[in-house]
């Protein structure tokens, strides 16, 4: 296992990594992937406790993390939504992170806002992992990604990786392309024009010698897929509900698309769905989006011990 020093960083953006950073932690999360099938008990963590402060809605990446921290022996405090807490009242964000800073060694948070995760870490002495800053990113996400990358397809490198949908507001995909790229990957971007690959990301994969293409037609992209990531068009981020509907179901794949075009393609979607995967992909051998949401637990496991300097 290559040995990289991440105690006591937070983890904020994908950007953040090298390629050596990365294969440890998913040496490391395949080592829990093991323990967590023969059922052990762990106490790596035992006596540390981890806020998870979630502002905004979530099922994975909430459940996943305080997973995490208890099948590491640690224990959990926190709150589901900003109206759970004294945010409600009008408190800072920057006030509350220092508040939750006196009873714990470690955040995982998830912010409507942009950049919210860097304002917690600047306050706070425990270790601030960003669970999805709005728009911007989730990093812990695109480690998972990753990781079933590996797991489903033995390699990253040498994959056309297809990421669809929202691609202008999808943090999962704003921080997943900042780990591809240090794979020998070929990314194909596919969206409706109005929702694109911010441009300032596109040219910047490009300048490091990534190789990037564009499109809105699913069927071409599709043909060429080794991994398919899906996403969804997030209601949440649109100003404008008009724009929301004119926009939902520009791509829906379905069994019948995959099995004439490209039937050895690997699904993957962050979840939650909507409409863009039809219910009878679930059965194909290649719909690994379940599988994903599993290996979310073990990454984060190997996330939180690997900060906490107990890996
Ligand atoms: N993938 C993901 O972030 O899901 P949740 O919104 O349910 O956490």
């Amino acid at each position: 296992m290559n040995k990289v020093d991440l105690v006591g960083k937070d983890i904020l953006d994908g950007a953040q990594f090298t390629r050596d950073e990365l294969e440890c932690i998913m040496d490391v999360a395949r080592d829990f992937r093991e323990k967590l099938t023969q059922r052990k008990q762990l106490r790596l963590v035992e006596g540390y406790v981890m806020g998870s402060l979630f502002f905004e809605p979530s099922t994975r990446t909430r459940l996943s993390f305080e997973t995490a921290m208890h099948r590491l022996g640690g224990a959990v405090v926190g709150f589901a939504s900003a109206s759970a807490s004294s945010t409600a009242k009008g408190e800072s964000l920057e006030d509350t992170i220092r508040t939750v800073d006196q009873y714990v060694d470690i955040i995982a948070m998830r912010h409507p806002e942009i950049g919210s995760a860097q304002r917690a870490a600047a306050v706070a002495e425990a270790v601030v992992i960003n669970g999805g800053d709005g728009a911007g990113q989730h990093p812990t996400q695109a480690l998972l990604d990753l990781f079933t990358i590996k797991v489903e397809r033995g390699r990253v490198d040498g994959n056309t990786i297809v990421l669809c949908g929202d691609l202008k507001n999808g943090r999962t995909v704003h921080a997943g392309v900042e780990l591809y790229k240090h794979y020998d990957c070929k990314l194909i971007f596919l969206a409706p024009e109005a929702l694109r690959m911010p441009a300032g990301i596109t040219a910047h994969l490009r300048a490091q010698g990534v190789v990037v293409e564009e499109t809105s037609e699913l069927e071409p992209a599709l043909a060429q897929a080794d991994i398919f990531y899906m996403t969804r068009i997030q209601r949440e981020r649109f100003a404008d509900p008009a724009e929301y509907e004119k926009l939902r179901g520009s791509y829906v794949l379905s069994r019948e698309i995959i099995e004439r075009i490209n039937p050895g393609v690997t699904v993957l979607h962050p979840l939650p769905r909507v409409d863009e995967i039809t219910s009878d992909v679930d059965g194909l051998p290649g719909a690994a989006y379940f599988r994903q949401a599993n290996n979310g637990v073990c990454v984060r496991m190997a996330l939180i011990a690997l900060v906490m300097g107990k890996a």
